[in-house]
């Protein structure tokens, strides 16, 4: 039975929606092993831009700092939003990811069984998928570095005498790959010891590097089954055979994108959560922030249609990598299988025979199923 604060920033759009369903289900937590969670919420996104000048104020960095963890919704992209300010909400994240230096992005994939079917791939394509994207998190393109460098100005997009140009940069170190290299060895330990280092060395230089490191990274870990991938070709074998996987491990844009399209195994973007971790400590494990890898659905706000287990299986992530409390993490993820197996869906996993109930449904009744 312990005590412990979480930073909660629930964003934009579907964000705060989808947040309060995870608290919900954290609350149930608690109430069944008789933990204590002290909540403090801060501003982020739109709302801090609007309150506090920026996409997340300092201030609200030092209390995400001084938490056990930090539970994030979704930050962009409301209505007629873009252009009002000269800050983007999506700064947040980069601010957060970088300034708490948070490297690892943890994103499992492990379509539910009663779920199969409500994914636009085959039952028996999917059947068996359990896979691990672990994503750069603070390098490559999102963190561009013009040479000469401009302070603040990274990439951009400037007039020269030939009209207008744009630059973005893709820069990796060897030591930035090495260690995003050995969370993915080491999470493969515990799994079915294979990794995929996914790439496009017959273009990048900055592939030719990551292969380079991977191979010797590897050599370290000989009871792990390795190879590499090029990213194109990845694209296409997790629609093919997505059971062949085991661990992912990719650079920062191609991880992006990679689980975007994996989410869909799962059924829905609603289903995707994500650990971003780095090296600092807490008295139970390691300071992260845990998100579902969608955003803040514009399309869908407002409306009780946002699917919360993406947020919810955050939160046991959460318990499980902050916290220390595996048990709880387990229970937490049996109770979205017990409801889904009873035939309960959000509107973006409609199904015959199914019975669609809204967001905070949905998390009530993942929280009740909890304190059974
Ligand atoms: P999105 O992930 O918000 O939505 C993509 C599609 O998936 C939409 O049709 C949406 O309705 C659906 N969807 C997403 N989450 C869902 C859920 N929980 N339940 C049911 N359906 C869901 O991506 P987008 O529309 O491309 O981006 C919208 C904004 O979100 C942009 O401003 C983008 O920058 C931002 N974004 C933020 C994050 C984040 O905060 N971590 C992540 C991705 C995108
Ligand atoms: C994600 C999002 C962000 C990213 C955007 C909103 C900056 O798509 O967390 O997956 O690209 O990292
Ligand atoms: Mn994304």
């Amino acid at each position: 039975m312990g005590n412990y604060t979480i930073t909660v920033l629930p964003g934009d759009g579907i964000g705060p929606e989808v947040t309060d369903q995870a608290i919900n289900v954290l609350n149930a937590v608690a109430g069944r092993f008789g933990h204590t969670f002290t909540y403090h919420k801060r501003l982020v996104g739109v709302a801090a831009i609007e309150a506090e000048g920026d996409a997340i104020s300092d201030e609200s960095l030092e209390v995400c700092l001084h938490s056990d963890a930090i539970l994030f919704g979704a930050v962009g992209g409301l209505p007629n939003y873009d252009g009002r300010y000269k800050v983007k909400p999506e700064q947040a994240l980069f601010k957060l990811r970088k300034g708490l230096q948070f490297f690892a992005n943890l994103r499992p994939v492990k379509p539910l069984n009663s779920l199969l079917s409500a994914s636009p791939i085959k039952p028996e394509v999917l059947r068996g998928t359990d896979l691990l994207v672990v994503r750069e998190l603070t390098g490559g393109l999102y963190y561009g570095h013009l040479e000469p460098p401009v302070p603040g100005k990274p990439s951009e997009i400037r007039k020269t005498g030939h009209g207008t140009e744009a630059i973005d940069t893709l820069l990796y170190t060897e030591a930035e790959i090495e260690r995003i290299l050995r969370v993915a060895f080491e999470a493969a330990r515990d799994r079915k010891k294979k990794v995929t280092s996914v790439d496009k060395a017959n273009v990048l230089s900055s592939s030719v590097l990551w292969r380079q490191v991977a191979d010797r990274v590897a050599a370290d870990y000989p009871d792990i089954t390795f190879e590499h991938l090029l990213v194109d070709a990845c694209a296409m074998h997790l629609i093919r055979k997505p059971s062949s996987f085991d661990v992912i491990v990719t650079e920062n844009l191609f991880g992006d994108i990679l689980t975007d399209e994996a989410s869909m195994l799962a059924g829905s973007m609603g289903m995707l959560p994500s650990a971003s971790l780095g090296t600092r400590k807490t008295a139970n494990g390691r300071l992260g922030l845990y998100e579902p890898i969608h955003g803040s659905a514009p399309d869908i706000a407002g409306q009780g249609k946002a699917n919360p287990i993406a947020a919810i299986l955050s939160a046991a992530m959460l318990l499980q990598y902050s916290l220390g409390l595996k048990d709880e993490a387990a229970a937490i993820e049996t109770a979205v299988e017990q409801v889904i197996q009873a035939g309960y869906r959000t509107e973006d996993l409609r199904e015959a025979e199914t019975k669609i109930i809204n967001t905070q449904e949905m998390g009530q009744k993942i929280a009740s199923a909890l304190a059974q």
